[in-house]
């Protein structure tokens, strides 16, 4: 068993599929949120979770990346969330591709695990395309504006297609062929 310190649902269903057999188990922590890259924010959170509760556990932090945007949202996407619709974010894509620029994007998500032999981070990426419009009713955040390059469909609309390919996914593979080396049993 594994804590995985998120409050996150999308999350927190994601890593209970990706980690089996490897059981884990929801710890909500009001952590502080420094600023700076995933990496940086990842790893301060679970410093800080690991001192409160003395338990092997992971953080996961995670970005929508916009390329014409110089990666922005990047770490601060659920931020921008609150402020502004998806919709907001296509019609700003929308004017950027006007004047020039690609709709590329990504998502990256970055694992950083703790027990008591110290701290691995683990990353992932998938790479992709900012939608013409919001579609799609599953997953969460930015999912209903992404379509993974080679694909039409966002990741809202094929969450079958999100849950063996994304950023998430890659990540967690990697925490999990750690964790089953590192305690085989
Ligand atoms: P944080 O890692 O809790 O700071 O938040 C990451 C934010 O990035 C989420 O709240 C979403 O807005 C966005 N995000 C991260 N991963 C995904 C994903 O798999 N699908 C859609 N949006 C995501």
């Amino acid at each position: 068993m594994v804590l995985f310190v998120t409050s996150n649902t999308g999350k927190l269903s994601e890593a209970q599929a990706h980690l089996q057999p490897i059981e884990v188990e929801q710890l909500k922590l009001d952590l502080d949120e420094p600023r700076g890259s995933l990496e940086e924010i990842a790893m301060a959170k679970a410093l800080q979770a690991y001192r409160e509760v003395g338990k092997a556990l992971f953080v996961e932090d995670s970005g929508f990346f916009i390329e014409s945007l110089g990666g922005f949202p990047g770490a601060y996407s659920a931020h921008v969330l609150k402020h502004l619709s998806l919709s907001d974010v296509v019609a700003l894509i929308d004017k950027k591709e006007k004047e020039g620029a690609t709709r590329a994007a990504y998502f990256k998500a970055v694992v950083a695990y703790i027990d008591d032999s110290g701290i691995r981070l683990f990353k992932g990426r998938v790479d992709g395309f900012v939608a013409k419009d919001v579609r799609g009713e599953g997953g969460f955040g930015y999912d209903p504006i992404f379509i993974p390059k080679g694909y039409e469909e966002t990741f809202a609309e094929n969450e079958g297609l999100k849950r063996n390919m994304s950023h998430r996914y890659r990540a967690l593979i990697a925490l999990k062929s750690f964790m089953l080396k590192e305690s085989p049993s």
